[in-house]
């Protein structure tokens, strides 16, 4: 009996060890996230699915175009979807295809049946709803989320946080040269920030919407070293690296990616350890194998 003991309970080991490191590496990974409607609205569960999958083969592909695009499917009163997606930033368009494809497989996912929903991406938003929300200004799904880690000092980093994000915001708003987008530094530590609408929006309702989230950030994160904003018709963000949709003709190795190569280190460290440690337990098992069975050799 004890001779089955052994290789179960070493694979047993490596496996929930690999588990663990696999988990590891997914919460560093945060998006998709989400808000989906629960009201069933008027349309019959066939007809929404094929409504919604002609809505988001539309869109995807539309991505290959343009950062924001908005469009509607159906003929019919009941059997209309209005959708959009949006890439933030400055996104090179062949990653804001990989993006749009990617949040129109997720929200398939994530909102099966909802009639009304948004997902966000690390790079984009894609949202649809039963309901003609084209030029509407909506903060009421706002998603505020910051890296926790604190800063040295989290005074003077408030202070050029908000610096920062305020000029953004308003040169979004009135300043920008076409959609509704602004990205810069601050010549504070390696401060980036980024501040966007959805470009139906009116500079007036693209203002608003920018300031409601900047409030949200300055109440609740602005110490810490990154916050962002998801909303359905903006976004805002500043990180102390340079992040996906910022500007950047030689984007530095981000603290990110550092980070990222820190724990791919890691995990291959611990995978290597432990298959020594299995190999060396398989070893000792298996010699103490060949010993028991010589001796019950010698006795039989
Ligand atoms: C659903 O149908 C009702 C009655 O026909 C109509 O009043 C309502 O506006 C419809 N809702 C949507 C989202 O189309
Ligand atoms: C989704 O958005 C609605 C408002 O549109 C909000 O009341 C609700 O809390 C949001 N749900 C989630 C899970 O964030
Ligand atoms: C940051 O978040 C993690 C995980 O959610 C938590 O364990 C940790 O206590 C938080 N740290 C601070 C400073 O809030
Ligand atoms: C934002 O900052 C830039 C560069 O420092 C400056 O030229 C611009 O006038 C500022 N805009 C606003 C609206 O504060």
């Amino acid at each position: 009996m004890s001779r089955g003991i052994g290789f179960p309970v070493t694979y047993r080991c490596l496996f929930f060890a690999c588990i663990l490191a696999l988990t590891h590496v997914r919460t560093l990974a945060d998006p998709p996230y989400k808000n989906c409607s629960t009201s069933p609205g008027n349309f019959s569960d066939a007809k929404f699915q094929n409504q919604r999958n002609d809505l988001l083969s539309v869109l995807s592909s539309y991505a290959s175009k343009s950062r924001f695009y908005s469009t509607k499917v159906g003929d019919n009163v009941d059997d209309q979807l209005y959708g959009n997606f949006l890439c933030f930033g400055n996104l090179p368009l062949t990653e804001c295809q990989e993006c749009v494809t990617l949040a129109a497989r997720n929200i398939k996912k994530l909102c099966p049946m909802s009639k009304q929903a948004i997902g966000w991406e690390e790079k984009c938003q894609l949202r649809y709803s039963d309901e003609p929300f084209f030029g509407t200004m909506d903060n009421t799904a706002n998603l505020p989320l910051w890296n926790n880690r604190s800063v040295p000092d989290p005074e003077l980093f408030t202070d050029a946080v908000k610096k920062l994000m305020s000029n953004l915001t308003e040169t979004a708003a009135y300043h920008s040269a076409t959609n509704l987008l602004s990205t810069g530094h601050s010549s504070f530590e390696d401060l980036h920030g980024l501040a966007q609408c959805t470009a139906d929006l009116s500079p007036s309702n693209c203002n608003s919407c920018l300031q409601f989230a900047l409030n949200q950030i300055l109440s609740c994160c602005s110490s810490f070293r990154g916050a962002r904003v998801y909303s359905k018709s903006c976004y805002l963000r500043y990180e102390l690296y340079v992040f996906p949709g910022i500007d950047s003709d030689n984007p530095p190795p981000s603290k990110k990616s550092r980070r990222n190569v820190l724990v791919a280190v890691f995990v291959a460290i611990l995978v290597v350890g432990l298959i020594v440690i299995t190999s060396i337990c398989l070893y000792c098992s298996v010699l103490r194998k060949t010993k028991h069975q010589g001796k019950y050799g010698t006795l039989t």
